[in-house]
């Protein structure tokens, strides 16, 4: 079979990488998509340990299209008979009318039980895929408490990777858990089973590929309200993590270990620049002060920080609508 997973413009190759320690052969890597091919149940496996993935499709056609009409020669759906198609449409630079092209791909079913059916389109080119997850795996089922700037954990799994972190560290600015939970589920191997997916009987075979050791992770939030929200986040996730009231700007009072992997404030939705830009200047001199030769791994739109530490690796990403970058630092 020939899958498709979207993932976040920046980490395809750490997509790549996971769907084929997975399983997965991989076919090509495309901006925002890897497409590969392997086993039926494939897609099973990677719904219920995907971390750098949003979601899997089941590929039933690819190729160019000149019309809206054209769609049914390049789409050939056998699982579509009998069913109701739920389409949903992702274009990129495409003049295709979209209602057109939504009416011409329910006509490739003709049932009650709904299916969902995803079309990228990036000029002419057009790719259709079943999709096998519901919604996307950027939900991973455990944020009972929602911070207003929560990092897409995707994210958070591609900077836990980057870091390089092994068996502890901290998160000095960790609102409400996510790079917390995301690490303590990596180091666990403890897959997606907070979330609910549709067909659930297929997830039922695969069990979580349990570390019998502990790690030691800790998270510092100067507001209470985080504080708290966090600690519900992670016991919804049965992630034993340590998470603490305080401030990131005294960093040391707290931690004396070699990963520091953050999602500082970025001034745009909390709080202004000014603040924000003091608060970078106060924390970058605790790092040189206290840290030397520990990792610093961030994500931040802006570039400040490269004035100040040696760069052992910079990504730049797409974080919705947003520019960013996730570095890696040597303090
Ligand atoms: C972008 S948010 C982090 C969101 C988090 N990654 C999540 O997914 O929920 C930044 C957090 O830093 C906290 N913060 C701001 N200044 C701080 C400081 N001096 N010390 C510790 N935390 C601070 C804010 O309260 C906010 O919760």
């Amino acid at each position: 079979m020939r899958f498709i997973s979207p993932t976040i413009e920046g980490i395809e190759d750490f997509a790549a990488e996971e769907i084929s320690r997975l399983g997965g052969k991989i076919e090509r890597i495309e901006k925002g998509f890897v497409i590969y091919t392997g086993p039926d149940e494939l897609f099973a496996r990677i719904n219920y340990f995907g971390k750098m993935v949003e979601r899997v499709g089941i590929i039933i056609g690819e190729g160019e299209i000149k019309k809206e009409s054209n769609l049914e020669k390049v789409i050939q759906c056998d699982t579509c008979e009998g069913k109701k198609i739920n389409v949903k449409i992702e274009m990129k630079k495409a003049k295709f009318r979209k209602k057109e092209l939504e009416n011409e791909a329910r006509k490739l079913g003709n049932g009650e039980v709904e299916i969902r059916l995803f079309l990228w389109l990036d000029g002419e080119r057009v790719i259709g895929a079943i999709d096998t997850t519901g919604e996307g795996l950027h939900n991973r089922g455990y944020r009972v408490f929602k911070h207003p700037a929560s990092l897409n954990p995707i994210l958070a799994a591609a900077m836990l990777k980057i870091s390089g972190w092994k068996n502890e560290f901290v998160d000095p600015f960790c609102g409400s858990g996510t790079i917390l939970i995301e690490g303590y589920h990596q180091f666990k191997g403890i897959g997606n089973r907070f979330r609910k997916f549709p067909n659930w009987e297929k997830y039922r075979e695969i069990r979580d590929m349990r570390n019998k050791e502990e790690p030691e992770i800790l998270g510092v939030e100067k507001e209470k309200k985080y504080v708290e929200g966090a600690i519900l986040n992670a016991k919804k996730a049965e992630a034993e993590v340590k998470i603490i009231e305080g401030d990131a700007q005294l960093l040391s009072k707290y931690y004396s270990g070699n990963y520091i992997i953050t999602n500082p404030p970025f001034g745009l939705r909390m709080g202004n620049k000014k603040n924000v830009f003091t608060l970078y200047e106060n924390f970058a001199k605790e790092m040189e002060e206290n840290f030397e030769g520990s990792y610093l791994t961030m994500i931040i739109p802006h570039t400040k920080f490269e004035n100040y530490f040696r760069i052992e690796e910079k990504r730049e990403i797409k974080y919705g609508k947003l520019k960013s970058y996730i570095y890696k630092f040597k303090i």
